[in-house]
């Protein structure tokens, strides 16, 4: 089946960046907020990110505006109904994401792929809130969608190979690289990108230098764009703790146990970016 029509439930920072890759490869996509307000946040998200590429010349205005033009807000899911794939971004907890998809399964076609952005919780129980596991897989985006070049696609012991086929070619057509792995916590990425950042926060925790020195050792000596700890506040140390803390409930190994510091930041909402303060104060710009 041909993917034409592209749904993407929660327009946040994920959703937002999906839902502007889908619409630039040419897909109509249909995204959904829970109220109107998230929603037109999320829009203007995207307005901002076409305007930017506009501004700077890299898109034509004409070019621009159609790729807005093929983005529908919407706080319905029954506005899902002629979607070819539905790609969940919505909140990271289980039960939200059950009733999401159980409702999507009666409002979608019957040839409709689904597909989860999350990047800890198993696959497999979402798709076993459907009648059409063989149609369900992970789709998980890197942060900032439209720069990050990965998409993980995560198969379930049950996702058909029709299904995989589709998310390749949907993958290769929203130019992304992907790659393929199975419904384990932490998928390819996460599994080695999580211990490393709790190592970071260890090395910190213990005094072992500065932020700065920390995140400059990895800069300046191994090329990473960020360093860690500067990773930690753009991807949210809460969204750290809660996949880290998936990883140790499924492994129960030391290496993935949330550091106590990591936790006494997120308990004091020190969060990262978003909040403004993380191992980094962002209140000062
Ligand atoms: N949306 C769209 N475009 C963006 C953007 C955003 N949020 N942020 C940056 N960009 C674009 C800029 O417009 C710029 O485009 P241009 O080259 O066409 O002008 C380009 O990206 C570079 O941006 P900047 O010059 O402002 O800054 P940097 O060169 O420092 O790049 C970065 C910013 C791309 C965020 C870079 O620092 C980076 O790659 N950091 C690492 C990001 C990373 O590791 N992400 C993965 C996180 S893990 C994850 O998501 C999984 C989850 O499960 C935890």
């Amino acid at each position: 089946m041909e993917i034409k029509t592209v749904g993407v439930v929660g327009c946040g920072l994920m959703g937002s960046g999906i839902a502007q890759v889908c619409a630039q490869a040419g897909y109509s996509v249909v995204v959904r907020e829970i109220n109107d307000e998230f929603l037109k946040a999320g829009l203007a998200k995207i307005e901002k990110t076409i305007g930017g590429a506009v501004a700077k010349g890299k898109m034509a205005e004409a070019d621009g505006k159609a790729v807005l033009g093929r983005i529908r807000g919407t706080t319905r899911l029954e506005d899902f109904a002629g979607c070819d794939l539905v790609i969940e971004a919505a909140i990271e907890n289980l039960d939200e994401k059950k009733k999401v998809f159980a409702a999507l399964d009666a409002i979608c076609g019957p040839a409709a792929i689904f597909a989860s952005n999350t990047s800890s919780i198993p696959i497999i129980a979402m798709a076993a809130a459907t009648k059409r596991p063989e149609q369900f897989l992970g789709l998980h985006f890197f942060n900032p969608v439209p720069v990050m070049k990965l998409l993980e696609i995560i198969r379930t012991i049950k996702t058909s190979d029709e299904t995989v086929a589709a998310a390749r070619a949907f993958s290769d057509k929203i130019g992304k690289r992907s790659i393929l792995a199975k419904d384990r916590p932490g998928f390819i990425v996460n599994l080695l990108l999580i211990p490393y950042l709790l190592d970071a926060i260890r090395a910190y925790e213990i005094g072992l230098a500065t932020a700065e020195d920390i995140d400059n050792g990895m800069v300046l000596g191994c090329a990473h764009p960020m360093g860690p700890l500067t990773l930690l506040d753009f991807v949210g140390l809460d969204t750290t703790y809660y996949i880290a803390n998936i990883m140790f409930d499924e492994f129960k190994d030391a290496k993935y146990a949330p550091p106590p510091l990591l936790k006494q930041m997120v308990t004091a909402g020190y969060l990262g970016k978003k909040s403004g303060r993380g191992f980094y104060d962002y209140t000062k710009g």
